[in-house]
């Protein structure tokens, strides 16, 4: 974390977990165990139908809601899908892009993350934005060069002014829901190769302010040390973000002194 220059953010990504009427209940239990968090935002992204629930529920504790998806188009014959301006309509602040889950199983591609960064963006979204490497292209050492690629990809045409409002966030795809979490080290160094790309398009004073979150395993144990790491400025959490006591002490590892 840096606190001087950007935003720490705890964000939770319940994937196709909970009911909309089990909103309530998790959330007024995160409120008694997170009474005001002080040094990070902290962020709820839940399945669509739940989206309503949540924003009603976390109205009062400053906790932000986000969608886990979003269609590139402003509206239209798109059966099943759901725009940005849907979203914002609802009081939804942030949106996942290019989750690994959705370019493995929905046939997402850097070109369609990019199309979806747009559309967030001009709905006043706040963009998400998932890449991450898998085991195979870690062990033959193109993690760096994927990474910058996928970010390149994903940010084409966004403007300095609009990246302010962009989160990265860097999940290796081996360590998510595996219980194999990337080392500190090893999450910093990809973090921080982000941070490089974003300062070689932007410049230096974007990317001192971008905010690059960790994701994969993060859990109540290993959340301190992650982000006590220069370049890792939060955590995208799964599993340990359905249980409001894990998910509480990932925010609180964020919210020391
Ligand atoms: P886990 O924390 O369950 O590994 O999931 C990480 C993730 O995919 C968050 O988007």
């Amino acid at each position: 974390m840096n606190r001087k220059y950007r935003k720490t953010v705890i964000a939770g990504n319940w994937k196709m977990n909970k009911l909309p009427s089990e909103v309530k209940p998790f959330a007024d239990e995160l409120k008694t165990l997170v009474p005001k968090q002080k040094w990070c935002d902290v962020v709820i992204c839940a399945p669509f139908v739940d989206l309503p629930a949540a924003v009603k529920a976390f109205r009062d504790a400053k906790v932000g809601v986000g969608a886990e998806n979003l269609n590139e188009n402003e509206k239209g014959a798109f059966t099943g899908e759901v725009s940005a301006n849907m979203l914002t309509d609802l009081g939804v602040k942030y949106v996942i892009i290019g989750h690994s889950e959705r370019r493995q199983y929905y046939g997402e591609t850097d070109f369609s993350v990019n199309a979806k960064v747009h559309t967030a963006l001009e709905a006043g979204l706040n963009p998400i934005v998932c890449v991450g490497e898998s085991l195979e292209q870690r062990e033959k050492g193109i993690t760096l060069e994927l990474i910058a690629l996928q970010v390149k990809t994903a940010l084409s045409g966004v403007s300095a002014d609009k990246m302010r409002r962009v989160i990265i966030a860097y999940e290796p795809i081996w360590a998510i829901g595996t219980g194999k979490t990337a080392t500190a080290e090893q999450a910093n160094e990809v973090c921080s190769a982000i941070r490089g790309v974003i300062r070689d398009i932007y410049g230096a004073r974007v990317a001192r302010s971008v905010t690059i979150q960790y994701g994969g395993s993060m859990n109540e144990k290993n959340a301190a040390e992650l982000l006590a790491q220069p370049d890792i400025d939060g955590g995208l959490i799964g599993g340990a973000s359905l249980v409001p006591e894990k998910f509480a002490a990932i925010i609180n590892a964020a919210n020391q002194d």
